[in-house]
């Protein structure tokens, strides 16, 4: 099945290419042992990018992003193209995709792998189990508002100035990605803005709650987005389904994050728009950079990338049995004491990207 589905990989720089290497043993592993055939095609994007055609991401590969039924990115960036004008950048070729795809929904899992527990900065009690979602709108609000700049007062004074904008639309159709998938999950939805001191704040509560009755299944509750940074380290296991704006969900994103230990663990999924053929746009990439410190030394960790190809099974394709099946897989073999460095623990078996992959086959097998 899904033979006619477009996969379009773009590995990019520094440990991409290392942990979508990983990605593509388990595509193989589906391919092979259940059927499960993608049409998968590889690009560059990012610094590599740049060094061949001068540009961090081509016309040609950003039509092929917007063909694609999912799109999965390693990471771009680097100190070889740090000194690039900003329109070269590696990272310039991610923020095109981005927007050109108008991904809005960035969906950021904090889930805390049981023998992982330990390697959090909260008690182990507060965090075993976790699992939680955090939907952060991901093409509005202040970063995009207007108007923006630096401009000097007739006193002399400068004055720096961003602005927080938010339609009704832009905020209808990020609550309905977020009530979806607390329908999925513990049918918990928690709404996250500053009603009390913000205007779009206010606006973004009302529209939330008017959508309310069309998922009766799902608890919806609102949060200020200050208690909610204070509740996520206090008592995270109270959330579910967290939604939130760009700016509050990248900061309560990043804080939930790390929760869960490392950078190596975490997967995210960014969706757009639902086309006329009932295809919604979706790139899938794990949190973490390209991490130049080490990569080509086989110690990145392809946990957080192979979790992404997992969420594009589950959010792009409805194959929720397969990624059911990688998730258990990932949880058995860090259960089973396999580890590369960024998550090792005294006593557990430190490997290789390779070898983490080779695990993960292995437990694949067993399990499939
Ligand atoms: P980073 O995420 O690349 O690395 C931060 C730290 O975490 C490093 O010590 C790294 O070794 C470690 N780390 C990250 N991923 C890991 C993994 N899978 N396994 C084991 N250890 C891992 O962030 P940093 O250092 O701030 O940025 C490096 C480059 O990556 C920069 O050029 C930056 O612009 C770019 N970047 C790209 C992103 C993307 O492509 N989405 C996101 C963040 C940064
Ligand atoms: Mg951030």
């Amino acid at each position: 099945m899904a033979a006619n589905k477009k996969l379009l990989i773009v590995a990019g720089d520094g440990i991409g290419p290392e942990v979508m290497t990983q990605v593509k043993r388990v595509i193989a592993w589906f391919d092979k042992r259940q059927g499960l055939t993608f049409d998968v095609g590889e690009e560059l994007v990012g610094g590599v990018s740049y060094d061949k055609h001068k540009t961090p991401l081509t016309d040609e590969v950003m039509g092929k992003a917007l063909e694609a039924d999912a799109v999965l990115l390693g990471a771009v960036g680097g100190p070889k193209w740090d000194n690039l004008p900003f329109a070269d950048k590696p990272e310039r070729g991610l923020l095109r995709l981005r927007k050109e795809m108008e991904l809005f929904a960035n969906l950021r899992p904090a889930l805390v792998f049981d023998a992982l527990a330990e390697a959090s900065s909260l008690k182990t009690e507060l965090v075993k189990g976790l699992d939680i979602m955090i939907v952060r709108e991901l093409t509005g609000g202040v970063y995009f508002g207007s108007p923006r700049g630096i401009e000097t007062l007739p006193n002399g004074e400068r004055r720096g100035i961003n602005t927080q904008v938010y339609t009704t639309s832009e905020i209808v159709r990020v609550a309905r990605v977020a009530f979806e998938l607390a329908q999925k999950r513990s049918k918990k939805l928690c709404s996250v803005e500053k009603a009390n001191v913000m205007e779009s704040g206010v606006l973004w509560r009302e529209e939330v709650t008017k959508l309310a009755p069309e998922y009766k299944d799902v608890a919806l509750s609102h949060m200020y987005a200050d208690n909610c940074a204070m509740q996520l380290v206090r008592q995270p296991k109270q959330f579910d389904v967290i939604v939130t704006d760009n700016l509050f969900g990248d900061l309560l994103s990043d804080c939930a994050a790390m929760l869960t230990g490392s950078l190596g663990m975490l997967p995210s999924a960014s969706l757009g728009a639902t086309d006329q053929q009932g295809r919604r746009r979706a790139l899938y990439e794990p949190v973490h950079g390209s991490a130049p410190d080490i990569a080509g030394q086989g110690k990145a960790n392809p946990l957080a990338a192979l979790l992404s190809y997992s969420m594009m099974l589950r959010y792009s394709f409805d194959l929720a049995k397969e990624a059911d099946l990688l998730d258990t897989a990932a949880k058995n073999v860090v259960a089973k004491g396999f580890r590369t460095g960024d998550i090792m623990s005294p006593g557990a078996t430190l490997v290789s990207t390779t070898g983490m992959g080779d695990e993960i086959l292995k437990e694949l097998d067993r399990l499939g």
